[in-house]
């Protein structure tokens, strides 16, 4: 298998040896398809909603009061039931990410990432096939299912493929699918919005394409070495490695994963011991990492992008062509991410994207501020500051907390608690994007550019967090985590002697201090 070495980090180099193979980039990028439906379904929430044939036949309500001559432009859309169709899914995430850590536990990443596919392709066709609400949320409920699955064990799949001094780059292939998929989202449904009576079956259907090419391109990835060495697969484990890394000489990180694997065989019951101490800066960060993402204000402007810009007076075809073009933005800002992580570092990228964030969300805060209003459109120029400054956030949020919440709390967890660790950091990920998927419209309808505010307070908020507490995790390997990071870190190294481990999986971890 061709490959070329990787320099840069020679003091591991020389440990590790790995190069970037033809067949580890091409497990990378089927497995980071899981995206693919992640991101479609973000985008195109916010577009089918505005269509007016969607709303007509099931939520009749909203689209007389939308149609209502002077009715209150950060209003119009503010109703529970439009709001738990593009936020039952995130609920329905929320909980099978559990399951779905138990199933990676049990049978693997590989598995976990093909029934992803399943469920999301079944929600797809009760999506298309809906006559009434109710069949059109139990299919968002399906969908859910298939993004809590994917979105638990893509991200570490990708992570414990990838050569330590990669690994972020790798990772990223996940938002980087996200990305495109909200993209293309929004292209179809620009286009789907000009077909009067199934622009919204069309739109909802194809999201059934991202599940194929996952399926189907899963039959060809490999289980990661690390799950293969879990499940006392050792020397198929040992096979994968060299195939990945394009090299015989893996023995180093093959006894790092076999020691850490051993660690993880001694717990027995993994949900249990990420309650204890030892596990608490990670469950801390893993989680609040989470939150923070959401409380950017992100989906504010990804899911209601196009009903935002019609609540500020664009026509309806006008505001998902900016929808467009907030998502090109999105997709080239991951693009920058992916090489920048592994180079600058994660807490750079999330202190950058946090003062970008914060100027821009106030900015578009002040803009809708001066320009009083609710019944009227903004004039030319505000409307074009805001998509300006919207575009401005969602490039710095692309580069920071839009990859890195997702990839830190994958590559910060040991292996005993590894996968449990991670599923409360999906969880909440999926809980917090709940919560502002239901709150949003009405947030906006009642606090209007106060919404804004609220969301660059937090921004700097968590800007603190980062600058303080949370630790640099760029070329580090991840079963080397314990001892690195948390035993070294100024506040975090309290919580890692306090006995809770046992004294032989002390001894393993404190094999790789040095
Ligand atoms: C977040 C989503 C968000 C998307 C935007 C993801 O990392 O989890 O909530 O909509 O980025 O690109």
């Amino acid at each position: 298998m061709g490959g070329f070495v990787i320099t840069g980090v020679p003091d591991r180099q020389t440990k590790f040896e790995g190069k970037i193979t033809f067949y580890l980039v091409i497990c990378a990028v089927i497995a980071a398809t899981g995206g693919l439906m992640f991101g479609y379904d973000i985008g195109i929430s916010g577009g089918v909603t505005s269509m007016d044939s969607f709303l007509l036949k099931f939520f009749p309500s909203v689209y007389y009061k939308k149609k209502r001559a002077k009715e209150d432009n950060y209003c119009k859309y503010d109703d529970h039931k439009l709001q738990l169709f593009t936020s039952s899914l995130y609920l329905a995430a929320l909980v099978s990410c559990f399951f779905a850590s138990a199933m990676c536990r049990r049978f693997g990443r590989k598995l976990t990432i093909q029934i992803s596919s399943v469920f999301f392709f079944i929600g797809v066709i009760l999506n298309v096939r809906a006559n009434d609400l109710h069949m059109l949320i139990a299919g968002r409920i399906l969908l859910g299912i298939g993004v809590g699955f994917a979105n638990q064990a893509v991200p570490l799949f990708l992570s414990e493929i990838a050569p330590f001094h990669i690994r972020g780059g790798l990772n990223i292939l996940f938002q980087l699918n996200i990305t495109i998929g909200i993209l293309v989202a929004n292209v179809v449904n620009y286009y789907a919005s000009k077909s009067l009576l199934y622009g919204w079956k069309f739109s909802l259907g194809l999201a059934g394409v991202p599940a194929l090419i996952l399926c189907i391109g899963s039959f060809l990835i490999t289980e990661t070495p690390t799950s293969l060495i879990q499940h006392g697969r050792s020397a198929d484990g040992l096979e994968v490695l060299k195939k990945i890394r394009g090299t015989h000489n893996v023995e180093a990180e093959f006894q790092e994963i076999l020691q850490a694997s051993e660690a993880a065989s001694l717990v027995e019951r993994p949900f249990m011991s990420i309650f204890h101490r030892s596990s608490f800066p990670q469950l801390v960060i893993g989680s609040l990492l989470q939150f923070f993402q959401q409380f950017t204000g992100i989906n504010a402007i990804m899911f209601y992008a196009p009903v935002l810009f019609e609540a500020i007076g664009f026509k309806s075809h006008a505001s998902l062509l900016s929808a467009v073009a907030i998502g090109t933005v999105n997709l080239i800002g991951s693009v920058v991410s992916l090489l920048a992580v592994d180079k600058v570092g994660r807490k750079l990228l999330l202190l950058e994207g946090c003062l970008q964030m914060f100027l821009s969300m106030a900015a578009i805060g002040a803009v809708l501020v001066a320009n009083g209003q609710q019944n009227q459109p903004l004039d030319n120029d505000s409307a074009m500051g805001v998509v300006m400054f919207a575009a401005l956030f969602v490039s710095g949020f692309a580069w920071s907390w839009g990859p890195l919440a997702w990839l830190i709390p994958s590559e910060i967890f040991p292996l005993e608690t590894r996968t449990a660790g991670y599923a409360v950091a999906v969880s909440s990920n999926m809980l917090f994007t709940f919560v502002i998927a239901q709150i949003y419209l009405s947030m906006l309808c009642r606090m209007r550019a106060g919404v804004f505010f609220f969301f660059s307070m937090w921004i700097a908020i968590m800007g603190i967090f980062v600058a303080v507490f949370l630790p640099e995790t760029k070329n580090i390997p991840m079963d080397e985590m314990v001892a690195r990071v948390w035993k070294k870190h100024w506040y975090w190294k309290r919580y890692m002697d306090d006995g809770t481990r046992s004294l032989k999986m002390e001894a393993l971890y404190d094999a790789y201090s040095y």
